[in-house]
Protein backbone atom coordinates (compact mmCIF):
# COMPACT_ATOMS: atom_id res chain seq x y z
CA UNK A 1 0.00 0.00 0.00
CA UNK A 2 1.40 3.51 -1.04
CA UNK A 3 0.63 6.04 1.44
CA UNK A 4 1.01 10.13 0.65
CA UNK A 5 1.47 11.80 3.88
CA UNK A 6 1.34 15.51 4.19
CA UNK A 7 0.84 18.16 7.37
CA UNK A 8 1.31 22.12 7.93
CA UNK A 9 3.29 23.64 10.08
CA UNK A 10 0.26 23.31 12.69
CA UNK A 11 0.76 19.53 11.66
CA UNK A 12 4.64 18.32 11.32
CA UNK A 13 5.41 17.45 14.17
CA UNK A 14 2.60 14.60 14.08
CA UNK A 15 3.29 13.62 10.89
CA UNK A 16 6.76 12.74 11.46
CA UNK A 17 5.54 10.70 14.59
CA UNK A 18 2.99 8.86 12.29
CA UNK A 19 6.00 8.24 9.39
CA UNK A 20 7.82 6.35 12.30
CA UNK A 21 4.25 4.42 13.09
CA UNK A 22 3.92 2.87 9.48
CA UNK A 23 7.64 1.94 9.16
CA UNK A 24 7.64 0.29 12.41
CA UNK A 25 3.96 -1.19 11.27
CA UNK A 26 5.96 -2.61 8.05
CA UNK A 27 4.34 0.32 5.82
CA UNK A 28 7.43 0.98 3.91
CA UNK A 29 6.04 2.50 0.75
CA UNK A 30 5.43 6.50 2.42
CA UNK A 31 5.64 9.60 0.25
CA UNK A 32 6.35 12.67 2.20
CA UNK A 33 5.69 15.71 0.94
CA UNK A 34 6.67 17.73 4.18
CA UNK A 35 6.47 20.42 5.52
CA UNK A 36 8.98 19.76 8.13
CA UNK A 37 9.12 22.62 10.05
CA UNK A 38 7.59 25.39 12.31
CA UNK A 39 7.57 28.04 9.62
CA UNK A 40 4.02 28.79 8.26
CA UNK A 41 2.40 27.50 5.56
CA UNK A 42 -0.72 27.39 3.90
CA UNK A 43 -2.76 23.93 4.28
CA UNK A 44 -4.29 23.66 0.86
CA UNK A 45 -1.46 22.97 -1.10
CA UNK A 46 -0.83 19.94 0.92
CA UNK A 47 -4.13 19.34 1.08
CA UNK A 48 -4.86 19.12 -2.56
CA UNK A 49 -1.30 17.68 -3.72
CA UNK A 50 -2.37 14.89 -1.44
CA UNK A 51 -5.46 14.58 -2.77
CA UNK A 52 -4.68 14.58 -6.67
CA UNK A 53 -2.29 11.81 -5.35
CA UNK A 54 -4.72 9.66 -4.20
CA UNK A 55 -7.89 10.55 -6.70
CA UNK A 56 -4.75 9.71 -9.46
CA UNK A 57 -4.09 6.63 -8.48
CA UNK A 58 -0.69 7.41 -7.45
CA UNK A 59 -1.11 6.50 -4.35
CA UNK A 60 -3.55 4.07 -2.71
CA UNK A 61 -4.26 6.32 0.65
CA UNK A 62 -3.18 9.94 1.74
CA UNK A 63 -3.01 10.95 5.29
CA UNK A 64 -3.13 14.89 5.97
CA UNK A 65 -2.22 16.92 9.02
CA UNK A 66 -3.32 20.36 10.17
CA UNK A 67 -3.77 22.00 13.50
CA UNK A 68 -7.65 20.58 13.79
CA UNK A 69 -7.70 18.61 10.47
CA UNK A 70 -10.22 20.74 9.95
CA UNK A 71 -8.69 22.76 6.70
CA UNK A 72 -6.94 19.87 5.50
CA UNK A 73 -10.19 18.03 5.26
CA UNK A 74 -11.98 20.52 3.63
CA UNK A 75 -8.93 21.19 0.81
CA UNK A 76 -8.59 17.45 0.42
CA UNK A 77 -12.97 17.20 -0.66
CA UNK A 78 -12.37 20.03 -3.23
CA UNK A 79 -10.62 17.24 -5.54
CA UNK A 80 -13.29 14.53 -7.19
CA UNK A 81 -12.39 10.88 -5.89
CA UNK A 82 -11.00 12.28 -2.63
CA UNK A 83 -13.06 10.99 0.12
CA UNK A 84 -11.47 12.89 2.98
CA UNK A 85 -12.85 12.51 6.86
CA UNK A 86 -11.18 14.64 10.10
CA UNK A 87 -11.41 11.63 12.55
CA UNK A 88 -10.63 12.60 16.46
CA UNK A 89 -11.41 8.83 17.62
CA UNK A 90 -11.11 5.37 16.41
CA UNK A 91 -15.01 5.05 15.85
CA UNK A 92 -15.46 7.81 13.43
CA UNK A 93 -12.06 6.83 11.73
CA UNK A 94 -13.32 2.99 11.54
CA UNK A 95 -17.04 3.90 10.19
CA UNK A 96 -15.02 6.31 7.60
CA UNK A 97 -13.76 3.33 6.02
CA UNK A 98 -16.39 1.09 6.43
CA UNK A 99 -19.36 3.21 5.06
CA UNK A 100 -17.81 5.79 3.34
CA UNK A 101 -14.52 3.77 1.93
CA UNK A 102 -12.70 6.90 2.86
CA UNK A 103 -9.20 7.20 1.09
CA UNK A 104 -7.75 10.06 2.93
CA UNK A 105 -7.40 10.51 6.70
CA UNK A 106 -7.24 13.95 8.41
CA UNK A 107 -6.05 14.60 11.77
CA UNK A 108 -5.38 17.57 14.35
CA UNK A 109 -2.33 17.86 16.22
CA UNK A 110 -3.72 20.69 18.51
CA UNK A 111 -6.30 18.36 19.72
CA UNK A 112 -5.53 14.55 19.11
CA UNK A 113 -2.11 13.38 21.45
CA UNK A 114 0.43 11.28 19.96
CA UNK A 115 -0.98 7.82 21.02
CA UNK A 116 -4.61 8.19 20.10
CA UNK A 117 -3.65 9.47 16.85
CA UNK A 118 -1.93 6.32 16.44
CA UNK A 119 -4.50 4.67 17.14
CA UNK A 120 -6.58 6.58 14.67
CA UNK A 121 -4.36 5.88 12.14
CA UNK A 122 -4.28 1.81 12.75
CA UNK A 123 -7.80 1.54 12.31
CA UNK A 124 -7.96 3.23 9.47
CA UNK A 125 -5.69 1.55 7.88
CA UNK A 126 -7.11 -2.01 8.65
CA UNK A 127 -10.49 -1.50 8.05
CA UNK A 128 -12.35 -2.11 5.19
CA UNK A 129 -14.93 -0.59 3.13
CA UNK A 130 -17.90 -2.89 3.22
CA UNK A 131 -19.60 -2.03 -0.52
CA UNK A 132 -23.02 -2.94 -1.11
CA UNK A 133 -25.33 0.01 -0.62
CA UNK A 134 -22.09 2.14 0.65
CA UNK A 135 -21.18 2.05 -2.57
CA UNK A 136 -24.08 3.13 -4.76
CA UNK A 137 -23.50 6.13 -1.83
CA UNK A 138 -20.13 6.85 -3.00
CA UNK A 139 -20.49 6.67 -6.36
CA UNK A 140 -23.23 9.50 -5.96
CA UNK A 141 -20.32 11.34 -4.95
CA UNK A 142 -18.65 11.78 -7.74
CA UNK A 143 -21.53 12.53 -10.40
C1 LIG B 1 -2.66 26.92 11.17
O1 LIG B 1 -2.52 27.88 12.16
C2 LIG B 1 -4.03 26.26 11.23
O2 LIG B 1 -5.02 27.17 10.88
C3 LIG B 1 -4.08 25.04 10.37
O3 LIG B 1 -3.09 24.15 10.78
C4 LIG B 1 -5.37 24.24 10.41
O4 LIG B 1 -5.78 23.97 11.71
C5 LIG B 1 -6.46 24.71 9.55
O5 LIG B 1 -7.53 24.12 9.47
Amino acid sequence: MRIIIGADHGGYQLKATIISFLRKEGFDDVVDIGTNSADSVDYPVYGLKVARAVAAGEADRGILVCGSGIGMCMSANRIPGARAAAAYEPFAAKMSRRHNNCNILCLGERFTGRDLALEIVSVWLREEFEGGRHARRTELLDQ
